[in-house]
């Protein structure tokens, strides 16, 4: 079928774009310089233009610290993003995967969130992805909306790669230090491409929970990466205090995949082993090259 993807450019659109040429759909890539979210009028005469079966909606503004400082960027770029995608989705008849958050809930339930669990976000950028949810699930009917765990994969030249900065990181402090009280699951990006690529097939619309399995803390998902890259560096656990941010992030941002367990079609594999075999098949060898 022919998948259009928004922000193809980013580290899940690319990973995005690959996963789905690999299963022999045909993509039509559009990076920000191409397709930016934020007008309505281009978005709907690109989906005019190339009548996708599916969109797949990934682009947004991702920094979450200068989302806190500027909001508008935030509600620009991933509210009335979604709400823009999400009418031209609807006006052209494709379904729409919208690619949300992990961290909508405010973050003080002890065990992984589920789809079941009420939203409460806590920052701007984590209320932008929310409204997001609510205008796509109001305009278009075919819709399905995602939410991810802490998500790493890409190249090293992808800016969100977090293996990449803890890797640079590492090269210039013996001691790494990483917050013992932030929780959440952490994702590889492929992992994630496969199995929502299982649930479109499905047509069974709605809300999913897609992170690898179980949760750990920061400091527990640096130590692994600082492991896997075989280098000699201390992790430290310290608290989240220890770190100056502008947005008041949650506790926890881990997530169950309840919905697609149910559905009896979970894929995801536990986090530990996506994250030892992004590193030592991917990463690695891409930084050898
Ligand atoms: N990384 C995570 O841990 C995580 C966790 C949960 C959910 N997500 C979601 O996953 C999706 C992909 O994120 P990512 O981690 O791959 O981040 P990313 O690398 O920053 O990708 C986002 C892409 O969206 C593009 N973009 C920004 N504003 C845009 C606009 N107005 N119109 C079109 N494109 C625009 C960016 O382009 P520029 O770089 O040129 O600005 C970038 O290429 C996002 O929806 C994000 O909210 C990420």
């Amino acid at each position: 079928m022919k998948i259009l993807v928004t922000g193809a450019g980013g580290m899940l659109g690319s990973d995005l774009c690959r996963v789905l040429e690999g299963y022999g759909h045909e993509v039509a890539a559009y990076a920000r310089e191409r397709l930016d979210v934020r007008e309505l009028k281009q978005a709907r005469e690109l989906i005019s233009l190339e009548r996708p079966r599916c969109v797949i909606h990934a682009a947004a503004f991702t920094n979450v610290d200068e989302s806190e400082r500027n909001p508008d960027t935030a509600y620009a770029a991933n509210t009335l993003g979604a709400w823009n995608v999400a009418l031209a989705c609807a006006q052209f008849d494709a379904t729409l995967v919208y690619v949300s958050s992990c961290g909508i809930f405010d973050g003080q339930k002890e065990t992984p969130y589920t789809e079941f669990d009420e939203p409460r976000p806590l920052t701007h950028y984590h209320r932008s992805k929310y409204l997001g949810e609510q205008l796509v699930a109001r305009h278009s009917a075919r819709h399905f909306i995602v939410r991810p765990g802490w998500l790493y994969g890409g190249s090293l030249t992808h800016r969100r790669n977090f293996v990449e900065a803890r890797r640079r990181e590492a090269l210039t402090k013996p001691e790494i230090v990483s917050a013992k009280d932030k929780f959440g699951s952490p994702t590889y990006t492929v992992d994630f491409a496969r199995q929502i690529m299982e649930l479109i097939e499905t047509e069974a619309y709605g809300t999913y929970h897609v992170a690898n399995l179980g949760f750990g803390s920061r400091f527990d998902y640096v130590r692994e990466i600082i492991k896997h890259l075989g280098l000699p560096n201390e992790v430290k656990p310290v608290g989240s205090d220890h770190f100056q941010r502008a947005a008041p992030v949650p506790d926890s941002e881990a997530l169950e995949d309840c919905c697609l367990r149910l559905r009896g079609i979970l894929r995801m594999r536990p986090w530990q082993e996506a994250l030892e075999d992004y590193v030592k098949n991917r990463f690695l060898p891409e930084l050898n090259q």
